[in-house]
């Protein structure tokens, strides 16, 4: 049985904690927040408002991190530190050199420990079909890339309903570090990483806000093929469509459904061998059967316990999540700066940027919870 204990009982944290019941080999045995009012609902669990104290307890096994983006970095490295198993929300952290130091942590914690992230989108079925095509390399190898995913609409009152919400100091980011990070990831996970990334990001161009709420990318792949990203929290009803083309063939998600349109021979072949200046290459209409959205977060948090308890193997470990925090991290430098950024990221040139962003920062908010806890630590490491 794995003593769990929760820090951030949020909206995140708290349906984490109401999620527990239906999890196996698992016992909610504290639960940690600044505020304390957030923890009245959970009067038989013990309380803890600092969550290095509940790290040396004694009480818990393992912590799930659901507070603001620059604790993961930070309560994580604490949890680590001492001992115990950690599963962070996305993003892992909210810049390169923080999951750098928390990959570290948990490389000098010892392989004994279990480290994943709640990437819950990993466990959709459609992703996972789609990832399986281009991984056995039936796709072929990849040409473009696209995903146009801008179904994350959100309103002034999501910005204003968390003093720590879309500020450089209290997320780290807007749409690439809260909503994104599932998408990147997947991106990532299905297609690998890209080599270069120019960006265009609209900053509070459609809420009050000094972060990210609108981007489109331009990827630039190792071998040569290309990618576009957009995404935004400014539009409705939004779309999320993803496209990746390879030498045999075009997958493509929308609505619910994966369709893999598969030609009958390499492209690349017809391209260069077909006697007629128009020809076309015939193709087969593959939809493959998909049902439902998978398991998501409960079957994040009972896969992070299996692992713990018999060595499963982690569907998110979480020093994969360092890659879309780089991928957020390079679209927002490529935009700021106004040039095409390499990968892999130079950490500390972003961490630098991030620091000026912040001291810049006109947009500060009176409730921001985080500053004086993490950032210190994070920044000063
Ligand atoms: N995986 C998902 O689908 C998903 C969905 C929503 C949010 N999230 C992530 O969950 C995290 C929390 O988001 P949320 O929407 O629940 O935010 P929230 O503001 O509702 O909750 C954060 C909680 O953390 C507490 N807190 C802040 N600093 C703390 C500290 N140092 N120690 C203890 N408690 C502290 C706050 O008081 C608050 O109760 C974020 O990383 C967010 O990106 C993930």
């Amino acid at each position: 049985m794995v003593r769990l204990g929760i820090v951030g009982i949020g909206n995140m944290g708290s349906a984490h904690a109401g999620w527990m019941p239906q999890i196996k080999n698992v016992e909610l045995r504290a639960i940690c927040d600044i505020d304390e009012s957030k923890m009245d609902r959970y009067p038989d669990v013990p309380h803890y408002k600092d969550s290095a104290v509940m790290i040396r307890s004694g009480q818990i096994d393992a912590v799930l991190v659901a507070t603001p983006h620059y604790g993961h970095t930070t309560i994580g490295i604490d949890a680590l530190q001492n001992g115990l198993h950690l599963l962070v929300e996305k993003p892992v952290s909210v810049h390169k050199a923080d999951c750098q130091r928390l990959i570290q942590a948990y490389d000098q914690a010892g392989k004994g420990r279990v480290f994943g992230a709640m990437f819950n989108q990993r466990t959709d079925p459609h992703y996972q079909a789609i990832r399986r095509v281009v991984q056995s390399g039936e796709l072929g190898e990849i040409q473009r890339t696209n995903w146009i995913i801008t179904d994350w609409f959100r309103t002034e009152t999501y910005y204003s309903s968390g003093g720590w919400r879309a500020t450089w100091a209290g997320e780290g980011g807007g749409v690439l570090l809260n909503q994104c990070p599932h998408n990147l990831d997947l991106f990532q996970w299905i297609c690998g990483m890209p080599s270069r990334v120019r960006a265009f990001c609209g900053f509070g161009k459609y809420h009050n806000i000094e972060v990210e709420d609108e981007v489109t990318a331009f990827l630039e792949y190792p071998n040569g093929a290309t990618g576009v990203f957009v995404t935004t929290t400014g539009e409705a009803p939004g779309t999320n469509r993803l496209e990746i083309v390879g030498d045999r063939g075009k997958i493509v998600y929308e609505n619910g459904q994966v369709v893999f349109t598969r030609t009958e021979s390499s492209v690349t072949e017809v391209k260069n061998t077909s006697q007629e200046s128009f020809a076309t290459v015939p193709t087969w209409r593959c939809e493959i059967p998909v049902n439902g959205y998978g398991g998501q977060h409960q079957a994040i948090l009972q896969n992070f316990i299996d692992a713990i308890e018999s060595g499963k193997p982690l569907l998110a470990p979480a020093v994969e999540g360092i890659n879309s925090v780089e991928l957020a991290n390079a679209m927002i430098l490529s935009s700021l700066i106004g040039e095409t950024v390499d990968l892999p990221l130079d950490a500390a040139a972003y961490e630098a940027k991030l620091k000026s962003l912040i001291a810049n920062s006109t947009h500060a908010k009176q409730t921001v919870t985080v500053e004086s806890v993490d950032m210190g630590a994070s920044f000063g490491r």
